[in-house]
């Protein structure tokens, strides 16, 4: 093994859970960190994903799930700001909030379910009538009945967010290193020294997993991985000369993302059909489907592109965070499912945390590996 090259810290996988992981431990003033990444950096589930940060419209009680969602998304106006200021990329943190419709009987009774448990929990929710949430969105359908309103929902533009971890790396001598799939983790003596691809040898003090959807493929002699599968989601955007709407709108079964530019995304699918990121003409039609019960107006544009992603999800649904117990100094940040945008700061952090040897953290005990040691695959 050349120990020239050795890191102190070697992330694998280079999706926005890696990047913000290796600029957290940046900021610590960690010594030097390596990402290996398979393909070329945030060009897979990062990429493919909305950028709703939206803890109110996708958790359904108040859980240590929500908590985490919720103060993750508490972090994200410091860590926009942060950004900017080192990398001078706007990841485009757009507040203006999410609105969340019914527009059957049946989405009444779901939305009121929400509104009950949310107020209990005081959170900041607000019930419109069908004329209140049409006087905030226009171009909502007519069938709306009745809608909730989360001001705390917020959207940021993921693709500006790689971009800007991206840069934040390169100014940071955070060496990425692209086209090198890891195939194995090295380990002594209950200790993990390194990683392997099919040629070369990378040693490290200390390895960070972040390789979302693939996290089960990695091969570790005396490690069970924690089962993680991946989950297709297909999305199509409509391109407007002109924002049609300013929240992010939601039906119990799709969701309309209008960006700053014109662009609206309409998503998504959720598809167990393992590593196939091949976009369908049964999921546009869904989407479609989707997209005019929420806006009929968009029946008289094309879809511009589409696209698909693969959301890590373990067993549980939940995200794998901290420490693996059988193994010295290694780490793993994975399956978070449909929400690995909004929880990217606050995995940064309870990572670098567990990282640095702090007491183990709330989250990092609730959210360990430790779960699925004796756990069977789903
Ligand atoms: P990824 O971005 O997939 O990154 C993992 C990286 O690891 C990849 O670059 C991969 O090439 C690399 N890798 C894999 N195997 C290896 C290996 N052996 N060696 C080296 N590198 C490897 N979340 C939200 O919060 N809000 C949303 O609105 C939202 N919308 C979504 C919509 C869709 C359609 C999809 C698909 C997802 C959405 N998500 C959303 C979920 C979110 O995208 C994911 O939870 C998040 O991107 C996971 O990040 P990650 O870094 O773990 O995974
Ligand atoms: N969070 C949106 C999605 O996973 O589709």
């Amino acid at each position: 093994m050349n120990l020239s090259k050795k890191p102190e810290i070697l992330i694998i996988g280079g999706g926005v859970v890696g990047l913000s992981i290796a600029r957290e431990l940046r900021k610590r003033s960690a010594g030097r960190i390596t990402i290996l990444e398979r393909g070329a950096i945030g060009r897979e589930a990062s990429y493919a994903a909305a950028g709703m940060l939206a803890p109110q419209a996708e958790t359904d009680e108040t859980d240590d799930f929500f908590h985490l969602c919720n103060e993750s998304n508490k972090l994200y106006p410091g860590f926009a700001e942060e950004l900017l200021a080192e990398t001078g990329v706007s990841i485009e943190l757009d507040r203006r909030g999410t609105l969340y419709l019914a527009l059957t009987d049946d989405d009444v009774r779901q939305i009121r379910h929400r509104l009950a448990w949310q107020r209990r929990a005081g959170l900041n929710v607000e019930h419109l009538s069908a004329n209140e949430a049409r006087k905030l969105e226009p171009f909502i359908s007519p069938d709306v009945r009745e809608a909730l309103f989360f001001p705390n929902d917020w959207q940021v533009e993921n693709r500006k967010l790689l971009a800007a971890l991206r840069k934040y790396a390169e100014i940071n001598d955070i060496q990425i290193i692209e086209n090198t799939e890891v195939k194995s983790l090295l380990i002594e003596n209950k200790r993990v020294i390194g990683a392997a691809t099919g040629g070369e040898k990378f040693a490290a003090g200390t390895v960070v997993l972040a390789i979302g959807a693939w996290t089960s493929l990695i091969k570790a002699d005396g490690l069970t991985m924690p089962f993680v599968k991946p989950i297709r989601g297909q999305i199509l955007y409509y391109r407007t000369a002109k924002r049609l709407f300013g929240t992010v709108i939601y039906s119990p079964r799709g969701y309309l993302v209008p960006r700053l530019d014109g662009r609206i995304l309409a998503g998504a699918t959720v598809e167990d059909v393992g590593f196939d990121k091949s976009v369908t003409a049964d999921g546009i039609d869904f989407l479609r489907e989707n997209a005019l019960e929420i806006a009929p107006s968009l029946v008289n544009l094309e879809p511009s592109e589409s696209w698909a992603g693969l959301r890590p999800r373990a067993a549980d649904g939940l995200p794998i965070l901290g420490a693996f117990p059988e193994i010295e100094n290694l780490f793993i940040a994975t399956a978070h499912y449909r929400n690995g945008i909004l929880l990217a700061p606050l995995t940064a952090k309870i990572l670098a945390d567990a990282i640095a040897g702090n007491v183990e953290s709330k989250y990092a005990k609730i959210f360990s590996p430790r779960r699925f040691l004796y756990a069977k695959a789903f």
